[in-house]
């Protein structure tokens, strides 16, 4: 297998015969030429149920993650579509109870009137037979959004498969070079591409990739009916910034090193959590089942007042929520209703100079407490 760099820079794309381009555009046609009545169907006919596009960017997604990828016009959408696949009266779908609050509360709200039985599990709690017994899907969020949490996908896929469930995983902050979930057992992985894999805060997109083939047809046509499908354009420019994706990660990577180990000798920063710190309580079982770290961190500072501080002062972190993109920006989690304290602030480090800013945190950091 070649490495990250190479299947980011050539995925999705053929070598192409002469004259071809190298760097094709966004087929925009939402109607393909049918041809006359005996002539049989080509691929693509209609731009609801298939795009050359989008076969682009989910061939080079499909090909990192080891499966089968359909693309969705957003990371909820994908999850929606996930989640809809278990929805019938008397089934039990498991969710993290500290993951990202809309697919929890679109499961409360769209599943659990239909007779779905929804089941909270926090990521980093007791995951044991009782949790997946009788579910029929079970949908993992590791490491979590906000809380960076991380659970052990290779064991309870076997748990939650020995009961008949399904396994998907949200893999929006690990990203397809960060974790293989399907490697380890997971059925489905579901993604947020709006974050680092377009990476560059002007796409909203998602994914779904399956490992067996008759689940990913049922993702295609839920997408086909449904009508969650990427915009042509969406779909070019993620594969664009999926070409970039090793280049970008190693840098937010490096930043959030960096600024992890500078929170930590900072009084003002309090529950500072990255799970690529050795001594962070996620960084065993994450050094096992990831391959490599991101640029999302999260650290807390003592009120909503410093948070506001903080972004006052700083120069170079904006305040803005998504995360994963070439600017570093901070979040405060609580504002969105997660169950956090009000200083809680999710941090995703961009691709600026290290130095910049660690220098730039710690002076906005020493502007609280002045
Ligand atoms: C972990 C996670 N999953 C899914 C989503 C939803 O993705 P989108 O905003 O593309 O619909 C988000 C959005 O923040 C997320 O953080």
């Amino acid at each position: 297998m070649t490495g990250d760099g190479t299947r980011c820079v050539h995925g999705g794309l053929g070598t192409g015969a002469v004259g071809e381009p190298v760097h094709p555009g966004p087929v925009l046609s939402s109607t393909f030429r049918l041809g006359l009545p005996h002539d049989a169907a080509a691929q693509d006919f209609y731009g609801r149920a298939d795009n050359p596009t989008f076969r682009v960017l989910e061939s080079a997604i499909g090909e990192l993650e080891g499966g089968s990828c359909t693309s969705f016009s957003s990371g909820m959408a994908a999850i929606a579509a996930v989640l809809r696949l278990a929805a019938r009266p008397g089934a039990a779908v498991v969710l993290p109870s500290d993951g990202y609050y809309l697919a929890r509360l679109l499961a409360r709200d769209e599943l659990a009137p239909q007779g779905v039985e929804i089941r909270e599990m926090a990521t980093a709690g007791s995951w044991n037979d009782q949790v997946v017994e009788g579910a029929t899907l079970v949908l993992l969020e590791t490491p979590s959004n906000p809380g960076l949490e991380v659970c052990d996908i290779r064991a309870i896929a076997e748990r939650a498969h020995a009961a008949g469930a399904l396994v998907a995983v949200d893999n929006t902050t690990a990203t397809p070079l960060g974790q293989r979930p399907l490697a380890l057992g997971a059925d489905l992985v579901v993604a947020s591409d709006t974050k680092a894999l377009a990476g560059h805060g002007d796409v909203v997109l998602g994914h779904v990739t399956a490992r067996d083939p008759i689940l990913a047809d049922r993702i295609r046509i839920a997408r086909t009916r449904g009508g969650a499908v990427p915009g042509p354009m969406e779909a070019w420019l993620a594969h664009r910034g999926l070409g970039t994706l090793d280049l970008r990660l190693a840098r937010q990577a490096a930043n959030a090193h960096a600024l992890a180990l500078a929170l930590l000798t900072h009084p003002a920063a309090q529950d500072v959590r990255w799970p690529g710190l050795p001594g962070d309580p996620a960084h065993a079982i994450a050094s096992t089942q990831m391959r490599r770290w991101n640029g999302v961190l999260r650290f807390t500072l003592g009120s909503t007042r410093q948070v506001g501080l903080f972004l006052e002062a700083s120069r170079l972190v904006g305040s803005a929520t998504s995360f994963g993109g070439l600017q570093t920006t901070a979040d405060r989690r609580e504002r969105w209703g997660d169950a956090v304290p009000p200083g809680l602030v999710r941090l995703s480090a961009g691709c600026e100079d290290t130095d910049d800013l660690v220098d730039d945190v710690l002076g906005a950091l020493d502007h609280i407490r002045a």
